[in-house]
């Protein structure tokens, strides 16, 4: 387990001076985002005109492993597009960005994963219709291909927008060799209590520990409660996202507020997966899990004043200037489950 048992707090910025790169290896989504910002959400049935509209890369995998790239990780990117313009779109994107590696499988009967996002209102949240396509017709034998990458990173960091056949055999397969394992839990999609066995960090928003518990999460207290309750079927270490509230990040032996940092969002898209991102690549890189979530924290704050998704993923630095500039955030340990476990 890379977290650390203890009680009282912990912030700031990291001391290390060089940036450390571990290896992350993200297999996920790769969707084409049309993003349009509009005063507020269309009702049923209605026209509404928009301020503006863009269209980018997106999907939770490929947001994810650009968070990852970004914040400091080598990172192997693994995907799959359909066999159309979209593809091409995606493969070119994909090449450019500074990966380590990308395996982009290609589906010839689904067309590329796309999303249609609304972005309205103060905190610039967002309205979601996916269309997942060739993102769910990875096979067998492409998660087998892919077992050496698995096997050679430090971290596998997955979502649920490809099908589960594949997730859960790409998880076993990193299991098997040794490699931690970081499920984010979006869009939700039920799972076994086997397949939450089997993984080292589970990252649910606030919805998503609803759904996986029964257990309504809007605040610290019942995603406390949430906590418990997956812990009881064997997740051993999870952070549970709460927006503006920060993030609570409980494992079998502590439990600690990680808070949120100001920030003037112009578009939520994508933060999620940059705190996933994030996450995974200062862990990879060897820090406890409770700075590496509050590094993701910071580095999710500048992610929402930027417009998109994959292309609005902050830079190392720009987290560590907003720790900087927030000393005073730091991790809260509220809880020492037990003594002996320290
Ligand atoms: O998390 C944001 C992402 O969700 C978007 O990029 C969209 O493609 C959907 O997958």
């Amino acid at each position: 387990a890379r977290g650390r048992a203890g009680a009282g707090a912990t912030g700031g910025a990291p001391v290390r001076e060089e940036l450390m790169k571990g290896k992350v290896c993200v297999f996920g989504s790769f969707n084409l985002d049309i993003v349009t910002k509009m005063s507020r959400f269309p009702l049923p049935g209605e026209s509404l005109v928009a301020h503006s509209s863009m269209m980018g890369p997106g999907g939770k995998g490929s947001n994810q492993a650009t968070a990852a790239l970004r914040a400091g990780a080598r990172v192997h990117y693994i995907g799959k597009v359909g066999n159309d313009d979209f593809g091409q779109f995606a493969r070119r994107h994909l090449e450019k960005t500074g990966f380590d590696a990308i395996t982009l499988f290609t589906c010839k009967e689904k067309p590329t994963g796309n999303a249609m996002i609304y972005v309205a209102g103060d905190d610039a949240e967002n309205m979601i219709s996916v269309y997942p396509g060739a993102n769910l017709t990875v096979t067998t034998a492409e998660v087998n291909r892919c077992q050496p990458t698995v096997a050679a990173a430090d971290i596998l960091l997955v979502q649920l927008e490809n099908n589960l056949s594949a997730i859960q055999r790409m998880v076993r397969n990193a299991r098997q060799a040794g490699t931690y394992v970081i499920v984010n839990p979006a869009p939700w999609q039920k799972v076994s209590a086997a397949f939450l066995k089997n993984i080292d960090l589970l990252t649910p928003n606030s919805t998503e520990a609803s759904q996986l518990t029964g257990i309504a999460v809007k605040d610290y207290a019942s995603a406390q409660r949430a906590a418990e309750a997956l812990h009881a079927t064997g997740v051993r270490q999870l952070i549970i996202t709460l927006g503006m509230q920060g993030a609570l990040l409980s494992t079998e032996k502590y439990l600690a507020h990680i808070p949120v940092y100001p920030a003037q969002p112009v578009d939520s898209t994508g933060a999620g997966d940059s705190f996933n991102g994030a996450l995974a690549a200062r862990l990879a890189a060897g820090e406890p899990l409770e700075q590496a979530a509050l590094f993701a924290s910071a580095y999710a704050s500048v992610c929402v004043e930027r417009a998109g998704a994959a292309n609005a993923m902050p830079l190392y630095s720009d987290a560590i200037a907003r720790m900087q500039q927030y000393p005073e955030l730091t991790v809260t340990f509220v809880e020492q489950v037990s003594a002996e476990a320290t």
